[in-house]
């Protein structure tokens, strides 16, 4: 039995700073924090904690200090990829003393946790919201998994792999590389679920034969409206985090940022 649980899209800031002069992200963080300390009681030990991107809404070096401030209660492992509006420099010196992360170029990595493989990769082009999976990044995917004899596998990036639908993330999404991430993914015969952030909301798919989630932000959401003339913004809604189950075969499950009074007897 193997827990992770997955948050994406803290957008932290510095102390005193608002997202979009208007939404504060780390109190949404904390309260999720101590979330996860209840979950524990509830399902038991957790094995590590993973976060599919956006960590940082600035890219400042104090937001991802704040980041592992507000983390550090849980005394848990974390393992995170970069997404859009992280910088990649400050995320690596934040973060490289955990020695998950490579030295240099992108920061793709490979961990062990428990029974399951957890594989990050480096969608983000710098100053741009949309993604890329560019040819050195899917080789070390190809690679990783033609070594790891079908074992179980979390793999996580920033930009989901798939169409929303709601348009203007769409035209900030994975822009190159899902072709040839398909047919990767195609020749991989074990558990393998794909799980990603960027959208702010919980979307389940499938890609080449294997399941594909993304999960909800900490501090935001966007309307789900297909409509071209949507409004584009941000709903100020706490979305909670995804627990992946691992045993025998992969449970993913959505829990909410609100606890919710009760149980109340039937
Ligand atoms: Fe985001």
């Amino acid at each position: 039995m193997t827990r992770i649980i997955q948050i994406s899209d803290t957008h932290l800031v510095g102390e005193g700073n608002f997202v979009s002069k208007t939404l504060e992200t780390a109190a949404p963080l904390e309260d999720l924090i101590g979330r996860i300390s209840e979950i524990q009681l509830e399902v038991g030990a957790i094995d590590a904690i993973i976060i599919s991107g956006d960590i940082s809404d600035d890219g400042s070096v104090e937001s991802y200090a704040r980041f592992k401030s507000i983390l550090s209660p849980l005394n848990l492992p974390f393992f995170a990829v970069p997404g859009n509006h992280d910088v990649r420099s400050s995320f690596r010196a934040a973060f490289s003393s955990a020695g998950y992360l490579p030295d240099s170029n992108k920061l793709n990595w490979h961990q062990i946790v428990g029974e399951v493989h957890i594989i990050g990769l480096d969608t983000l082009i710098e100053g741009q919201g949309g993604g890329e999976l560019d040819s050195k990044t899917l080789q070390f995917l190809e690679t990783t998994l033609e070594n790891l004899n079908n074992a179980p596998v979390i793999l996580m990036f920033h930009h989901p792999p798939f169409k929303s639908g709601i348009n203007f993330m769409d035209s900030i999404g994975l822009h190159t590389g899902q072709s040839r991430l398909s047919e990767i993914l195609k020749l991989y015969f074990g558990e393998l679920i794909v799980v990603c952030g960027h959208i702010h909301r919980n979307i389940v798919t499938r890609l080449a034969g294997h399941t594909v989630i993304s999960a909800p932000s900490t501090c935001s959401s966007f309307l789900y409206n297909v409509h071209r003339n949507a409004p584009v913004g941000f709903l100020k809604q706490a979305g909670g985090l995804i627990l992946h189950d691992w045993s025998q075969s992969f449970k993913s499950i959505r829990i909410e940022a609100q606890r919710g009074a009760g149980p109340f007897a039937f």
